[in-house]
């Protein structure tokens, strides 16, 4: 049996048995990361319905799975509702595999979009132990797949467990994602996902980037993908340079990571050599639903006013704080 589904039935008993997910020696860590800014800015209502919209459509991935679906035209609850000209292309859900993903493609005909949404484990003991025990090393980023020679970036460290999600997202839909992308050229891409999922998002938004597309990319409690030459090389192609200026959500701008007060898994892994890439976007507020006033635009690849700040404290409701985004991911439809 999977690790992850072992764990998945301790899960609540080890939330209530650990005060604090991380060790000393971990916090030490997160201590010696660099902050590269503290500023922050606000957000208008129009950037905050923006983000709710892929908060939904990240909910609606955990519809795809052993229990739930979604169905055709798109159906599946409370949040399919918001999207009534949506059409499902197709699910897909691979539970062999050890960084298991999962998602569906579907198509916007009032938004002219096409969504790719990838879905991670559900849940977040999973997450951390999976990554943890993994110890998955840092790999070159040429290896994953569809990810083309020009495009190389030297220095550029990835996660391999990450890699291997992508590489499994990749295998699944990306054959049928082109014939989409041929059928309706003029439709935006938008790629988007959380946690585990939001990993495997960046690195397919990036493969769409070097491969001529221009994708919309925004993920949702993402963990730290790469190094700091990764982290950089993704800031010059998403954003056109180094420590850029993310204070705005403009037409222009394709890469949102947007993550949780109290939530740690923006955070993980624990152990040095990663670095986070620009465009954090911070729901500063402890449950779903927050005040427009409460989400704010962070400066800078990794910001103490923002989840790089995030203190022990607030990790205690280690489920809670990475499920609440905008509505509540991790279960189907609600
Ligand atoms: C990802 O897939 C590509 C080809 O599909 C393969 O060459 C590469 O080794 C894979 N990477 C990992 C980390 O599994
Ligand atoms: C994979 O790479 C090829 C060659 O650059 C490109 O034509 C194709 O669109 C890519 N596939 C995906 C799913 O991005």
């Amino acid at each position: 049996m999977k690790l992850s589904t072992i764990l998945f039935t301790a899960c609540a008993t080890l939330a209530a048995a650990l005060p604090s997910p991380i060790t000393p020696s971990e916090a030490a860590v997160l201590q010696k990361r660099v902050y590269t800014s503290t500023e922050t800015s606000h957000i208008d209502q129009e950037s905050y319905n923006f983000f709710e919209k892929y908060a939904r459509l990240a909910n609606i991935g955990y519809c795809v799975g052993p229990g739930t679906k979604i169905f055709k035209p798109f159906n599946c609850g409370l949040q399919c509702a918001h999207f009534p000209n949506v059409e499902l292309i197709e699910e897909f859900h691979d539970p062999r595999l050890i960084f298991d993903v999962s998602g569906y493609l579907a198509v916007d005909h009032a938004s002219k979009q096409i969504y790719l949404v990838i879905r991670g484990i559900h849940s977040l003991e999973d997450v951390i132990s999976d990554i943890r025990i993994m110890q998955a090393p840092l790999t070159n980023f040429d290896l994953a797949a569809n990810i083309s020679s020009t495009a190389t970036c030297d220095d550029c460290l990835v996660h391999n467990g990450f890699i291997q999600s992508y590489n499994n997202t990749y295998n699944q839909i990306g054959p049928k994602l082109d014939s989409v992308i041929e059928q309706y050229p003029d439709y935006q891409i938008a790629v988007t996902g959380h946690s585990l999922g939001g990993a495997a998002a960046l690195l397919f938004g990036i493969n769409l980037k070097v491969n001529g597309h221009d994708p919309l990319v925004v993920t949702l409690g993402q963990p730290i993908v790469g190094n700091a030459g990764f982290a950089n090389w993704v800031d010059k192609l998403f954003f056109g340079q180094e420590n850029p200026d993310v204070s705005k959500v403009s037409k222009d701008r394709k890469l949102y990571r947007i993550t949780h007060r109290g939530d740690i898994v923006p955070q993980v892994p624990f152990w040095d050599g990663y670095q986070h890439c620009s465009g954090e976007v911070f729901i500063d507020w402890p449950l779903i639903h927050p005040p427009l006033s409460n989400v704010v635009m962070c400066q800078g690849q990794s910001n103490k006013q923002c989840s790089a700040g995030n203190t022990l404290l607030q990790q205690v409701n280690v489920i809670g704080n990475h499920l609440q985004y905008f509505v509540t991911e991790g279960v189907c439809g609600i």
